[in-house]
């Protein structure tokens, strides 16, 4: 907690939140022209067009009003038959299901529903760098979960058990990760639901990139025995769908959650906007096809800038999913930030340096590869003369 010793009008929780470290630095890239930027975690793709069609189509009837709080309920049930299609999940679209601003607003939500002041929350680190403020700005404590490049960046059982104390309540997890792509097994993941189970949590499950896993099925955490009362699953369309200026995500769980989760979307949100919801539902009922296009594309070029990386002499390990790469920049010698600035600065490549996802990320950068192939090579061919100091 930082302490400020002047007075402020601004609340103690606010005050006290950390602000990110790498704030001047997007501040640079922001005024800088012909940038290539690998920074942000958006995908280069437009919506595919029958779902903005849908869009426009209901703009022009005039749907423009408020839905239901939970939601238009033909999404609803469209999730509800999508989730169980896919992966056999089983929510009730009327008690279970909740239609969120983003994914965001959903993560808010669940830490304001569930977590009581001083609440422990287990935190991955490196990870999305919005979850320690939702669960302090809700109240909670947030504990670092440290994931290391030797276990591939995954939480580990072992990383649980001794990161558990008195008090913990809860686990984030974001699987495909971002920043580091990492991803999980079926096997895998069954070995952490024991844990959890051993030390009573709840689970927070990010699941945003489930469809951008390469090398093997997306298991959803509450798909797996004895896990579904403990998990609240969130997805939404963003990221498989290229949405994100749509604002449009969903949280699935027990009724009681699902239902504090709703008392507080009601008076703070309302619902989602209609726009949204109507492009959602199409993208359900029609959008697997544009899926798979963009996964192939986002496939091609993690193999291209993976091998890219390591012919440079930045280790990177494949990652299982998500659109960024996470490589090691320790031989280098330069901390990760000033390796950003300078590589932004001489050679206009944007990129996010690790310790902006925490401490423990410090020696590492993360490069999104939600950009053209011609603008990888780019980069590529622009980091080669930076590393040679040319
Ligand atoms: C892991 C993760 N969760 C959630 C979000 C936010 O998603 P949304 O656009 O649905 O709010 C992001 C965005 O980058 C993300 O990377």
């Amino acid at each position: 907690m930082k302490k400020t010793g002047k007075k402020t009008r601004i609340s103690r929780r606010v005050e006290n939140l950390a602000p990110s470290g790498i704030r001047a630095f997007f501040d640079l890239v922001l005024g800088m022209k012909d940038v290539i930027s690998l920074g942000v975690g958006e995908p280069d793709f437009v919506t595919p067009w029958h779902i903005r069609e849908q869009a426009v189509f209901s703009l022009e009837k005039g749907d423009t009003t408020y839905t239901s709080n939970k939601g238009m309920p033909e999404l609803r049930q469209e999730i509800s038959r999508f989730l169980h299609h896919r992966y056999g999940l089983k929510y009730d679209p009327h008690e279970e299901a909740l239609i969120t601003v983003g994914v965001s607003e959903g993560l808010d939500l669940a830490a304001r529903a569930l977590l009581n002041p001083g609440d422990k929350v287990l935190v991955p680190e490196p990870s999305y760098v919005s979850y320690a403020p939702v669960v302090e700005l809700a109240g909670g404590k947030a504990v670092r979960l440290r994931t290391t490049l030797e276990n591939g960046f995954k939480i580990t059982p072992k990383d649980i058990t001794r990161a558990v104390t008195k008090g913990t309540r809860a686990m984030m997890i974001n699987y495909p990760c971002n920043p580091t792509g990492a991803s999980y097994s079926r096997e895998e993941l069954l070995e952490i639901a024991k844990t959890v189970k051993k030390h009573n949590l709840l689970v927070f499950s990010d699941e945003v990139y489930d469809e951008l896993t390469y090398d093997f099925d997306h298991t959803p955490l509450s798909s797996l025995p004895g896990m579904r009362d403990r998990i609240i699953y969130f997805n939404g369309f963003s990221k498989s769908y290229a949405m994100t200026g749509f604002r449009l995500g969903y949280a699935c769980g027990p009724k009681d959650v699902i239902g504090a989760m709703t008392k507080i979307h009601q008076y703070t949100m309302l619902c989602a906007p209609i726009t949204g919801q109507i492009a959602a539902r199409e993208a359900l009922r029609n959008g697997a096809r544009a899926v798979a296009e963009m996964k192939r594309e986002y496939k091609r070029r993690r193999r291209f800038i993976v091998d890219s990386l390591n012919e440079l002499g930045l280790p990177c390990h494949l990652p299982e999913g998500a659109f960024y790469v996470f490589p090691s920049i320790k031989d280098t010698g330069i901390p990760s930030l000033e390796f950003a600035k300078n590589l932004l600065t001489k050679k206009k490549v944007a990129l996010v340096p690790g310790v902006a996802f925490g401490k423990s990320a410090e020696g590492f950068i993360r490069i999104s590869y939600a950009s053209s192939f011609d603008n990888l090579k780019e980069a590529v061919r622009r980091i080669d003369e930076f590393l040679k100091g040319k």
